[in-house]
Formats: structure tokens, C-alpha cells, sequence
């Protein structure tokens, strides 16, 4: 969906870059973007002309486009308030000695993975070079026509050379049971809901997988279609397959059947998990608790792991057998992250949450309490816990869960990585 904003921002600069809607240029060879979000701050009408131009070509489907007229300034003030997206389009009139210094307060609120594009008038490879290396994605210099403008939004996102999209994160259970599938579809929904980026939501588990009754969802095609005919797997065909189950969250279902066997080869879904990544931002991969070898490589491929596991025995030996096992697999990674669930179900004995993690040596990133009223309504109603309670403790677990797993903060603090980090050291000089 591409939405156009024209809030009106009165601080802006008169004098526009030259726009150039003369020459459509060559969109031939720019390919269908993928789901990004885009917000442009525009100091002309013209430039915002053109972007209501680019919002409207097809190979901008799928990306949702917010343009403002506003400055470099009027982004750091709204950035400051809210996430950042994939990436940040500027005009600028600004002088090309003042332009660092301008962009500063903005890379002090810019997550280190937002791209930054700037279109300015100068014509000046000093600051280009400079820019570059403080870590913007592209300069271009006016005037500028829509084919400039996908091209570089695509060679920034589809460029093979560059690293993909899309981070993958696999949850895995300890234990059949344990709530592994819960955490990562209130996972899913959280980082798609809190920060407006795209997910996907892939369900592993093709026999029993719960993502289509979670998400009150019965599409009629899903992940077996994905597994069984790779050879029609590109980007068009998985749009058909995703089911929506909200603004920026879709689904990749389950068949849920026992009409035929599951018999899936090792490497099936390399080739999805590669189309996930060039097609959305977050890809959340529920892995069923099975231990053959395409789960094996599926844990091996994704960027991030989370563990969900219950405190007791047979989960605390499965769980230090897939911590021991995972780190052999991904050697020059982070361990898996470990979610305690369902902790004090009443009249179990269960290990102490303490003791459970001494003996795995990992501290938990998360632990939920077991409230059978909470999950159970949320389950049965197809729906998430924070649509449930928003105000129950398990979904402000879930929340600082999605901000742990997509390397945000709570609370909005200059980054020390990045675009921010190179910024704000050039700004302080
Ligand atoms: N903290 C909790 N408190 C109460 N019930 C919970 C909690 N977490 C999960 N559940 C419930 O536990 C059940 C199992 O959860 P889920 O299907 O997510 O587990 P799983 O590990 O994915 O299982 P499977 O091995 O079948 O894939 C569900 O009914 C779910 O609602
Ligand atoms: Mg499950």
C-alpha cells in the first residue's frame, strides 16, 4: 500500500531543486521494490510531485511511501517521537558546508539500519565522498526524475552486492508445547505492529503449524505451495501465497492436513528464506520441535534464534543439548536468545529460573509467567495477547521482546553504531 501525506511543514525553504518530469528515464531495468517504508522530506512542491509520481508506479506496490513537505530538521524533530523507517529521502537546499552539521540531530535518532538518500543542488564530489563515508546511501543532485529515483531506492534494496533486506528470526522449542510458537507470533505481530515494518511470518511446522488459527487466518495456499514448487518461487508468486493479517504483518501458513506426509528434503527452504529476506524487512520463522537436518539448516541460516523453553528437566536438557549444538552450527555467532515460558504453573515443582539458566550459562531475554486466562483467550480468540491486555505484563515482555530482537532500544537514544555514531562525532567536532 503507498499512502501520500502532504502534512504541511511551514518552516520550509522556498527555492526548489529542480525536478526533472520531463524524462521518465529508463524503469525498464529498475525491478519491483520490496516492502520498505519510505518517508521523504520535501522542500518543494515539485519534489513532492515526483515522489506522488514514484508512489504511484507499480514497482511501487508493495513499499509504503509517507512524503512531507519539511527539512532535514523537521525529520530529526519527528524522528525523535517515532521509529525511523527503511529509509529516509531528503531534499535539501542547504549549503554543502553546512550540511554535515545539519544532519547531525537527525543521526542522533536514525536506527542504525535506516538509509538515507539526499537529493540536494550542489554539485560537489568532496561532500559526495564525505557523505558517502558518513554512512548516506546516495546523493543525487537535481534535477531528478522518477527512473533516478527507484533506481537508486533499488539498488540500495535489490542490489545483490548489497547485504539483503531482511533479517531472519527462527524460534525454536526446547520441548513439544513449551509456547515456542506463541512467543514468535506475538513476536511477529509486536515488530510489525510497534514499529510499522514489514514481516513476514513464515510457518514451519506444515502438519500441525497454529500461525493460521493465531491469526484467526484459512488461506486456501501458504508455505507447502513455497516448499513444493520451488521452481514458480519468485517474487510474485509469493505474494499470492502470503496471507495479510495486518497492516505490515503477513503470513506464510501452514497447510495444517494430515492428507499427505511432510517428507521435507534438506535444503527446501533455502530458496524461500532467500525471498523472504529480499522481500520484507523481518522474516519470523516458526521452526517446529524437530531436530532433521532442514531444521538444522534453517537454524544455521537465520540471523537471530530464540529458544523458548519451560523450567524443568527434559526442557533444560533439550534446551543446553540446542544451545551446544547451535553454537557448533554457527560458530562465529551470538548464542541463541532464551525465552523462559509458562514459569510458575501452580502446584508444579519447577526449576528454579535462576538455576535453569546457571546450568545453560545464558541469561534469558525474556521470562513469562503462565496465565492460562491470558494465553487461552488469546489462542481461542485469534487474536494477540496485547490485543487481549494490552496491559498485562506478558505484553510488555512481548514488546521489549520485538525491540531486543530488531537491535532497538526503548527508549530513543543516540546509536552506537552506524550512520548516528559517525554523525555524531563530526557534529561535536
Ligand atoms: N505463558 C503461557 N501461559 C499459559 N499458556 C501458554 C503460555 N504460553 C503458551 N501457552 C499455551 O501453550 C500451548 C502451546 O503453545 P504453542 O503452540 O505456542 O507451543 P509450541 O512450543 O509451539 O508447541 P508445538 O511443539 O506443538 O509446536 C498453547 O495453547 C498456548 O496458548
Ligand atoms: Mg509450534
Amino acid at each position: 500500500m503507498t499512502t501520500i501525506d502532504y502534512t504541511i511543514d511551514n518552516d520550509v525553504r522556498r527555492d526548489s531543486i529542480a525536478v526533472d518530469t520531463t524524462r521518465p528515464g529508463d524503469l525498464d531495468i529498475v525491478r519491483p521494490l520490496p516492502r520498505i517504508s519510505i518517508h521523504a522530506f520535501c522542500e518543494s512542491e515539485g519534489m513532492l510531485h515526483l515522489l506522488d509520481q514514484c508512489a504511484r508506479d507499480r514497482r511501487m506496490s508493495k513499499v509504503t511511501l509517507r512524503s512531507n513537505k519539511g527539512t532535514i530538521s523537521s525529520a530529526a524533530a519527528m524522528f525523535a517521537q517515532m521509529p525511523t523507517p527503511n529509509l529516509i529521502i531528503l531534499e535539501t537546499s542547504v549549503d554543502p558546508a553546512n550540511l554535515l552539521g545539519e544532519l547531525a540531530p537527525l543521526a542522533e535518532v536514525c536506527d542504525a539500519s535506516t538509509k538515507v538518500i539526499i537529493i540536494a543542488k550542489h554539485n560537489d564530489i568532496r561532500l559526495y565522498r564525505e557523505l558517502i563515508r558518513n554512512g548516506i546511501s546516495e546523493y543525487l543532485v537535481g534535477p531528478v526524475s522518477i527512473a533516478d529515483i527507484l533506481q537508486v531506492v533499488s539498488n540500495i534494496f535489490i542490489d545483490p552486492q548489497t547485504e539483503p533486506l531482511g533479517r531472519s528470526i527462527a524460534f525454536i522449542g526446547a520441548k513439544g508445547g513449551c509456547g515456542s510458537s506463541t512467543v514468535a507470533h506475538n513476536c511477529a505481530w509486536g515488530i510489525s505492529s510497534l514499529f510499522s515494518t514489514a514481516v513476514i511470518l513464515a510457518d514451519l511446522d506444515l502438519p500441525y503449524g497454529t500461525a493460521n488459527i493465531d491469526f484467526d487466518q484459512d488461506p486456501a495456499q501458504g508455505i507447502a505451495e513455497a516448499v513444493y514448487s520451488p521452481e514458480r518461487l519468485d517474487e510474485v508468486f509469493l505474494d499470492r501465497l502470503l496471507a495479510r493479517c495486518s497492516d505490515h504483518l503477513s503470513m506464510l501458513a501452514a497447510p495444517s492436513m494430515l492428507d499427505r506426509a511432510y517428507d521435507i528434503e534438506p535444503g527446501a527452504f533455502a530458496p524461500i528464506l532467500e525471498i523472504l529476506q529480499r522481500s520484507a524487512p523481518v522474516a519470523v520463522l516458526d521452526v517446529p520441535h524437530v531436530w532433521s537436518e532442514w531444521t538444522r539448516r534453517v537454524l544455521a541460516e537465520a540471523d537471530e534464534i530464540v529458544v523458548t523453553a519451560m523450567p524443568d528437566l527434559a526442557n533444560l536438557r533439550n534446551a543446553k543439548n540446542l544451545f551446544d549444538s547451535l553454537k557448533r552450527l554457527r560458530q562465529n555467532d551470538k548464542p541463541p536468545h532464551l525465552v523462559l515460558n509458562q514459569v510458575g504453573v501452580p502446584k508444579r515443582p519447577e526449576i528454579a529460573v535462576d538455576d535453569f539458566c546457571k546450568s545453560l550459562e545464558v541469561d534469558p531475554c525474556a521470562i513469562l509467567q503462565f496465565d492460562a486466562a491470558l494465553f487461552g483467550s488469546a489462542a481461542n480468540s485469534g487474536r494477540m495477547v496485547a490485543e487481549v491486555d494490552k496491559k498485562a505484563p506478558a505484553a510488555e515482555t512481548f514488546s521489549q521482546l520485538a525491540h531486543l530482537l530488531t537491535g532497538r532500544t526503548t527508549v530513543k537514544k543516540a546509536r552506537k553504531q552506524g550512520l548516528g555514531k559517525v554523525l555524531g562525532m563530526l557534529a561535536r567536532k
